[in-house]
């Protein structure tokens, strides 16, 4: 499969685990399993790095279709021209170029979950194709006269504000209530600062390799004082960064290697240039997840970059 899609295995399930003492992350782990237990579409809004792709998979993973697929796309990862075919699939000779049938993403979801990151990416035609399909879970393959069932379940996510979208005329409102069916928000970690000593010492645990390492009271005030951008994948790289810095020693503020982002205040992608890019991710084979894990960006900021720098393939 492309590197536009991840599919996920129940044996990943058991990794999964949402940490957080906040109220809203109760509310959030509130939300979750009743959406679980039910069928209907869910759209996940929140910045970068909150957490929108782990609470998809948990969903999945809690819902009665654990057993069968998820089937993540990145709706703006894909080259606009080709979402169609990648989506719903295509008969031999539909179009210049389908030289053999092709099976879409929302067929190899049947009875699984189909999760659409990014769906503010979605050209408009297709929205409306995609609306259709949601009402009727029919559909047709390109090309193709005869529509096919399909029981898949959608959860949408958006890093940015749909409704601000709806406003511009970017994305269509009829389908914007068709997916907020369960809306499920998670706040900026700045925003429930509550969470931050537990997000560190759950990555410190998680990252030490069995080393017992302490978080000083000092520390933890100066983790809670950040104002996170990046929200808990930037901790998460903050916390592996300090256990290498530190060494055999316990983690200090210097260790955290924070002051210049504190300055910058702006997202790290946005800081990111065309001639970088391509150079990171020639030095990493073509490998996306290792050349966005490098940069210290999700899979999916790095290919809004590559749109934004026309750079797709
Ligand atoms: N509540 C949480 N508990 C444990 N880990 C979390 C939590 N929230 C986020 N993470 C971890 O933070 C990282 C970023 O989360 P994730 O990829 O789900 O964010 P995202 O909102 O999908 O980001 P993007 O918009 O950039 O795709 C992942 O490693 C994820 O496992
Ligand atoms: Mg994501």
């Amino acid at each position: 499969m492309s590197t536009h899609v991840d599919v996920l295995c129940p044996n990943d399930y058991k990794t999964l685990e949402l940490i957080g003492s906040s109220s809203s992350m109760a509310d959030i782990r509130n939300k979750i399993s009743k959406y679980a237990a039910s069928d209907a579409e869910v759209l996940i809004q929140g910045e970068t790095g909150v957490g929108k792709g782990l609470c998809a998979k948990l969903i999945h993973s809690l819902s009665a279709r654990a057993q069968y697929p998820f089937i993540e796309v990145n709706c703006g990862s894909i080259a606009s021209g080709l979402i169609a075919s990648e989506l719903f699939g295509h008969q031999k000779g539909a179009f210049t170029g389908a030289i053999a049938d092709h099976i879409g993403y929302i067929q190899r979801s049947n009875h699984g979950t189909l999760f659409l990151d990014e769906i503010g990416d979605m050209p408009s035609d297709l929205q409306i194709h995609l609306l259709h399909f949601i009402e009727s879970k029919k559909m047709q393959r390109l090309g193709s006269d005869s529509s096919v069932s399909v029981d898949c379940r959608i959860i949408a996510a958006s890093h940015v504000d749909l409704k601000h979208d709806i406003i511009q005329g970017g994305f269509r409102e009829d389908l914007y209530y068709r997916l907020n069916i369960l809306p499920l928000y998670i706040p900026a970690l700045r925003e429930r600062k509550a969470d931050i000593p537990d997000y560190a010492q759950y990555f410190l645990n998680l990252l030490s390799d069995g080393k017992k390492k302490h978080l000083s009271k000092a520390v933890v005030d100066y983790l809670t004082r950040h104002s996170w951008p990046g929200n808990v994948r930037e901790l998460r790289n903050v916390i592996q960064r300090a256990i290498i810095m530190c060494g055999d020693k316990n983690i200090t503020i210097a260790d955290l290697g924070l002051e210049i982002a504190d300055r910058q205040m702006l997202p790290a992608s946005d800081t990111i240039d065309s001639d970088y890019l391509l150079q990171v991710i020639s030095d990493h084979k073509h490998n996306m997840s290792a050349a966005a894990r490098y940069m210290g960006i999700s899979r999916t900021t790095l290919y809004r970059l590559l749109k934004k720098y026309n750079l797709q393939k």
